[in-house]
């Protein structure tokens, strides 16, 4: 089983995706040990407690610089990997040399476009409308000490319509996200060790 824990800031639909696909049988080497928030008010915790799993919040105001030192005491030796899923503070610091490799994020475009600091929630989909791409998506990738710079394990691309709004694109993107993410779990989680992952070595 591939023990990992998903950090979150807010909605929790990607979290809500990765349950389901878990409770399906879809994920069935995934295990699912701890919801992490980095705010209390975080929709995706409520989801995580009436699901029954393990929520732990370490509020970004009261931790500050010290929060990923925080959740790497919380992680360290008790999870094979880490999910970001909408989770906005940075991860800094000894959990991404300790984790690495091991960190996965999405993000809701096509990186390399439209990513990096600043870049998130509905200002992502925003400068696609703007810029007048004809084609959007998600990625998931590695996570790194930069901003959406780590390695790219598999996009989805998306349409965008002449007559999208920002939310729209959004909406859209994010349905495709509620598949990608998923299908690179069962991925990870069908390899007998990391590096049979040919994409942490490759490229
Ligand atoms: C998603 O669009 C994800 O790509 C981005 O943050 C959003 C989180 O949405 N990193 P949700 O909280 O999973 O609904």
């Amino acid at each position: 089983m591939l023990r990992i824990a998903v950090l979150i800031s807010g909605g929790g639909s990607n979290l809500l995706s990765i349950i389901d696909n878990i409770e399906s049988g879809y994920l069935d080497k995934i295990d699912l040990r701890y919801v992490i928030s980095d705010r209390e008010n975080a929709k995706g915790i409520n989801i995580a407690k009436e699901r029954g799993y393990n929520t732990i919040v370490l509020d970004m105001n009261e931790y500050g610089k010290k929060l990923s030192d925080e959740i790497l005491k919380k992680l360290n030796n008790k999870v094979d990997f880490i999910v970001l899923a909408g989770y906005l503070s940075i991860l800094t610091g000894d959990i991404i040399k300790v984790f690495n490799n091991k960190i996965i994020n999405i993000h809701p475009s096509l990186i390399p476009s439209f990513c990096g600091k600043g870049m998130y929630g509905i200002k992502v989909h925003e400068a696609a409308i703007k810029k007048g791409v004809k084609y959007s998506g998600c990625t998931v990738h590695f996570v790194n000490d930069g901003v959406d710079e780590g390695k790219i394990i598999d996009q989805s691309i998306v349409k965008v319509y002449k007559e999208d709004t920002a939310k729209d694109l959004q909406g859209r993107i994010l349905k495709e996200e509620h598949k990608l993410l998923p299908k690179v779990l069962k991925e990870l989680s069908s390899k007998k060790s990391i590096e049979d992952y040919d994409l942490v070595t490759s490229n």
